[in-house]
């Protein structure tokens, strides 16, 4: 692969960056993950909109201007010749000597990577997800894209060994989100029910495009926290994500979720939302 470190392309064998780097040191630094299909890049406004928030949120400079960053995502995609697959992008505050304060005028640090998989071809979504549930140990301020995802990191592995998929992240008896997607449910009754946006949970591009779809399908809608007691109780559960887009998930603590099998509004959302994006 070809990847990009501070202003250079380099064969990934070569790409270097510091000891010294604060994302390395401190996981002081946000991220973006956007798919690619046929070249085209995939909600990619809501990515580059959400870079923006994180980059504030943690007082990073940018240090790309708006025509530059689609330049980078255009020249890698070409590059790495890349049809279909993910673009990684990490921004870090860049690197000084080991201090938990920041340092003023620090240089930010940019890489980027692809990772060449078919999105248009999950196995997963004709099977559905196992997930178990598991205490929220995530920090408290998770509507920014930061790199600290080494809970969420050992939770899946954990999860992976006994099993299932992925996890549902609990906190207060409410889900806030899966390892690294958000969380939904229809219920008995048909309502799409999904936690509100708030600092409890990343505000996901991918459920904003989702959300906005159903709501077009005359889909109701309700933005709400919900319990692990609903979750088993729904009719169908699904997560979203720029990776997996909408993906169905059929078991839940060993309990199967409906008749245990991907439901049909997580179908027609999945296409829907392919059909609309390409
Ligand atoms: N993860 N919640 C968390 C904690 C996430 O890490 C992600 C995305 C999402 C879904 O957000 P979006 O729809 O904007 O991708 C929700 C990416 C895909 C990753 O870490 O690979």
């Amino acid at each position: 692969r070809i990847v990009y470190v501070n202003g250079e392309w380099k064969p990934e064998a070569e790409a270097t960056i510091s000891v010294f780097d604060r994302g390395l040191l401190f996981a002081d630094a946000i991220y973006e993950v956007t798919a690619v299909i046929n070249r085209k890049l995939i909600d990619y406004s809501g990515h580059t909109a959400r870079l923006k928030r994180s980059l504030e949120a943690l007082g990073i400079p940018s240090p790309v201007s708006d025509d530059e960053l689609l330049d980078l995502h255009r020249q890698i995609i070409e590059r790495n010749d890349l049809e279909s697959g993910l673009i990684y992008l990490q921004i870090s505050r860049g690197a000084a000597d080991r201090d938990f304060l920041f340092a003023d005028g620090m240089k930010p640090s940019i890489i980027m990577f692809t990772q060449k998989k078919n999105v248009l071809e999950n196995p997963k979504w004709e099977t559905g997800l196992s997930v178990v549930t598991v205490p929220e140990g995530r920090w408290a301020n998770r509507q920014i894209k930061t790199v600290q995802l080494l809970y969420s990191s050992m939770m899946k592995t954990e999860a992976a060994k006994a099993g299932a998929d992925d996890v549902f992240l609990v906190e207060d008896g409410l889900i806030t989100e899966a390892s690294s997607s958000n969380v939904h449910i229809v219920t008995k009754d048909g309502v799409l029910v999904t936690r509100h946006l708030s600092n409890a949970l990343l505000h996901g591009i991918t459920r904003a495009s989702v959300l906005s779809l159903a709501q077009g399908s005359d889909l109701e809608v309700e933005e709400r926290a919900f319990s692990v007691a609903e979750v088993l109780s729904a009719a169908e559960v699904f997560i979203t994500s720029a990776s997996a887009f909408v993906m169905p998930v059929v078991r839940v603590d060993g309990r199967s979720i409906g008749d245990g099998k991907p439901g049909p509004v997580s179908r027609k959302l999945l296409q829907t939302y392919i059909q609309d994006r390409l």
